[in-house]
């Protein structure tokens, strides 16, 4: 690897500005997991296949695996430690805990990201709704259906929270 294959960028996470050197063929969940230590997010398949290393860029789900750090400089990145903590967790978080929607947890945060994109644009989704939106996140322990009651669960704190008109 030669001094010219690095390169210097910012990027937010979890509303936290960082700068940062990276080679190029890094990626996103590498700097991530590896640079930044923020291990919510997960490597599963490093091949675009489960879903484990969702995250948000700019408010969308993206596969952490599939983007190089070069191509989010400026952006804004929000992981699974980025939502809440053990004393505020987000809607979702508890929404999971309070309806069993993880087994072994491996693929729980890419879920949550996933199913945070979608009730930030769509507080109300049907059912089919948070199918589709789940979709390019799997579970190797078939939890599906928790994991959509866990969704429907905290779209359900969500209007509790903040009464639509
Ligand atoms: S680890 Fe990225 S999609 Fe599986
Ligand atoms: S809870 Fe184990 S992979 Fe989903």
């Amino acid at each position: 690897m030669t001094a010219s294959s690095k390169a210097t960028i910012t990027l937010t996470v979890n509303h936290q500005a960082h700068r940062l050197e990276v080679e190029h063929p890094w990626t996103l969940l590498h700097v991530l997991r590896d640079l930044l230590d923020l291990t919510g997010t997960k490597r599963g398949c490093d091949r675009a296949e489960c879903g484990a290393c969702t995250v948000l860029l700019d408010g969308v789900p993206v596969y952490a695996c599939q983007m190089l750090a070069l191509q989010v400089g400026g952006r804004a990145v929000v992981t699974i430690e980025g939502l809440g903590d053990v004393q505020h967790l987000d809607p979702l978080q508890q929404a999971f805990l309070d309806n069993d929607g993880a087994q072994c947890g491996y693929c729980t945060p890419g879920f949550v990201l996933s199913a945070k994109a979608l009730l930030d644009q769509n507080p109300d989704p049907t059912e089919l709704e948070i199918r589709r939106a789940l979709s390019g996140n799997l579970c190797r322990c078939n939890a599906y259906g928790r994991i959509i009651e866990s969704v429907k669960a905290a779209a359900q704190l969500l209007s509790e929270a903040q009464p639509r008109p």
